[in-house]
């Protein structure tokens, strides 16, 4: 069956320093505790990858990007590659994440092809889709995510495809302290489901994770975590903070 993924986001936050304080409290945490949690991941900046995964070594805790640029290798000022995030033992790199989609313009055709990259680099993409407010409130959620599904990544062979993690990030509910209830959230996860079950199959889709993020935090995470069709979470803010986010990983418990 799939695999229970709780994974942390740091976006542009924590300096260096911050970030290895952060991570080594939580692989101490992690170590100690038990969780029911198959993989926890935290996805820092690229500046942190490399000295998480030697801290990380002989740990439960895998590390991943937060973006990754869709060409191999050339010139991209200020941009880096999938070969280079893969040479310094990452694991996992975050793919259109909706503030890279609303501050950097990321379509989802770009995203395709980030995708195909990621992959080629033998790194497991957690693809991000969700609904803006707006689309919400037009009653056009479902039709949204279906599109950010069909553009984005129902393009790949069913053993592509069973590489990537989905990740339902309603817009509206991130870093805004408003949660998607968990009726609401099971009901997309469950439709996510049923489209990877009509382009693929069913054993397909039922081995697909697809976690919840926006605004998971401890009080909620046991509830969300809980619905048949929600397979951990994608972290913020909580992430940030070593307790919160260990709290999460084992609210599976
Ligand atoms: P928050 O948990 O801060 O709402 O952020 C969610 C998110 O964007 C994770 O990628």
């Amino acid at each position: 069956m799939r695999k229970k993924i709780v994974a942390g986001n740091w976006k542009m936050n924590l300096d260096y320093n911050e970030g290895l304080g952060v991570f080594s409290e939580i692989i101490n945490m992690v170590k100690d505790e038990a969780t029911g949690t198959q993989e926890a991941v935290i996805c820092s900046p690229f500046i942190h990858i490399h000295s998480l995964v030697q801290l990380a070594k002989g740990y439960k805790v895998a590390v991943g990007a937060q973006n990754a640029h869709q060409a191999e290798s050339g010139a991209y000022t200020g941009e880096t590659s999938a070969k280079m995030i893969k040479s310094v033992g990452a694991a996992y790199v975050i793919i259109g994440h909706s503030e890279r989609r609303q501050y950097f313009g990321e379509s989802n055709e770009l995203l395709a092809k980030k995708t195909d990259t990621v992959l080629k680099n033998d790194l497991r993409p957690i693809f991000c889709i969700g609904e803006t407010l707006q689309e919400r409130e037009a009653n056009a959620h479902f039709d949204v995510i279906k599109t950010q599904l069909v553009e984005g990544v129902f393009h790949l062979d069913a053993a592509q495809f069973a590489k990537l993690v989905l990740a339902y990030e309603p817009v509206w509910a991130i870093g805004t302290g408003v949660t998607a209830t968990s009726a609401q959230a099971q009901e997309i996860h469950a439709f996510i489901r049923k489209e990877i079950a009509a382009k693929y199959n069913q054993e397909v889709a039922d081995s697909t994770t697809i976690l919840y993020g926006g605004s998971c935090n401890p009080k909620n995470a046991a509830e969300l975590f809980g619905c048949a069709d929600i397979d951990g979470g994608l972290i913020g803010g909580a992430s940030l903070k070593s307790r919160d986010f260990v709290d999460i990983v084992k609210a599976f418990n």
